[in-house]
């Protein structure tokens, strides 16, 4: 039997190259051969403290490869593409189909109760559950699209990316994005660039953004924010909020994207928006612990048009493919947020580049 190589996490912070046998595949089913994935920060806080409680896992959810086997079932991807040997691929969640959510909002399969996603399962027996591998196993009703064609480097932001069009979405949904709205961004990770990016692609011009990292700053500018602010280089947060009021009429943002996963910085978020604005809170896919809201000032005062962006639905990936020709059409640099690619056998190197940020985007690249 033929086996594959697996980074397993035994433990916070302790990677195995273990060998496990490919399986069979069923009817159902495809064989992936990965050739690269994208480090997550939810991957660096399942690595430093296993919070999920998933050791030994195999991670990696950012990833894309090669169909090398495919059940005789499989004729189309999950947007109804013809699939065939050779083609590469990208995979979504895999909803359960059986919960509340799954039968009474189908369009919102993001929120299903038991939803899976490659990379973030139990270990099982057959262990090749995530891209930091050299196969992937794709089980039934799982979804998944031909990317075929798209350039490694943009097959490894689809998912990242997939997450700043689902918010971007939501945030259309409060009827606040124009060409002319002020965004301001909070937070330039991956994520925070990628919303940029995406509403720059859009045609809104106005966006501002802050973080306390210059380098992630310029590569903001290089997406199209115009005005940028290092928090960290202001004495007071009021001295950052007088800062970004007085290049915004003095009112605020017409809409904060919240990109950070720290209490802190959503307890200030707030301040920003200016009355009648909106805000789309996208920082929180880990608990990081609960803020301050001044409910009087922060919401009721100011009617603001809050929602909150969770993932993102198998809906959001053709608009994401649409979303990277698109920003690449207009000279937005996107690929360049690949800044470091690990062999797998280096995977402990590319955790510790994520945790330190000291890259953009690190992935783990299989030859
Ligand atoms: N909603 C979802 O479905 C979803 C999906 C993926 C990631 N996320 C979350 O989005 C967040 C961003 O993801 P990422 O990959 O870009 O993470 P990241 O940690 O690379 O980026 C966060 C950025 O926020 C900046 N920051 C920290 N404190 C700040 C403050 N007070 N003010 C301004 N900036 C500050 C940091 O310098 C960093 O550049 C994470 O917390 C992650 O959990 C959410
Ligand atoms: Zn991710
Ligand atoms: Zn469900």
């Amino acid at each position: 039997m033929k086996k594959a190589k697996a980074a397993l996490l035994t433990s916070p912070k302790t990677f195995e190259i273990r060998e496990f046998d490919i399986p069979e595949i069923g009817d159902d089913e495809m064989l992936v051969k990965v050739e690269a994935c994208g480090v997550c920060g939810t991957d660096a806080h399942e690595y430093l403290r296993d919070p999920f409680g998933l050791c030994p896992v195999v991670l990696g959810h950012e990833g894309t490869g090669e169909i090398v086997a495919i059940g005789k079932n499989i004729k189309t991807d999950s947007a109804g593409l013809p699939v065939g040997l050779g083609d590469r691929i990208v995979t979504c969640i895999i909803p359960c189909g059986k919960c509340s959510v799954c039968k009474t909002m189908p369009e919102r399969t993001n929120l299903c109760e038991n939803c899976g996603i490659y990379g973030l399962f139990p270990d099982d027996d057959i262990h090749l559950n995530g891209y930091f591998s050299e196969y992937l196993v794709i089980r039934p009703n799982s979804t998944f699209f031909n990317v075929t064609g798209m350039s490694l480097d943009m097959r490894i932001l689809v998912e990242p990316a997939a997450v700043a069009v689902h918010a971007v979405e939501r945030a259309k949904k409060t009827g606040q994005l124009k060409f002319n709205t002020k965004v301001l961004v909070q937070g330039t990770g991956p994520i925070g660039l990628l919303v940029i990016s995406v509403l720059r692609t859009l045609g809104i011009e106005n966006i501002f953004a802050v973080d306390g990292n210059d380098s992630r700053l310029e590569i903001a500018k290089t997406l199209g924010a115009g005005n940028t602010y290092n928090f960290m280089k202001y004495e007071s947060f009021d001295k950052l909020l007088q800062a970004v009021k007085s290049d915004t009429n003095g009112i605020g943002a017409d809409f904060v994207f919240q990109c950070t996963g720290s209490a802190k910085a959503a307890e200030n978020a707030w301040k920003f928006v200016k009355r009648g604005g909106g805000m789309c809170e996208v920082g929180f896919f880990m608990d990081g612990g609960p803020s301050t809201i001044n409910h009087h000032f922060d919401i009721c005062n100011k009617e603001i048009d809050l929602v909150g962006s969770w993932v993102y639905t198998p809906q959001d990936y053709p608009t994401t493919f649409d979303f990277l020709k698109r920003a690449v059409g207009i000279g937005l640099p996107v690929e360049k947020l690949v800044t470091h690619k690990f062999p797998l056998d280096k995977i402990g190197e590319a955790l510790e580049t994520n945790v330190a940020m000291s890259g953009i985007k690190v992935a783990v690249v299989n030859k």
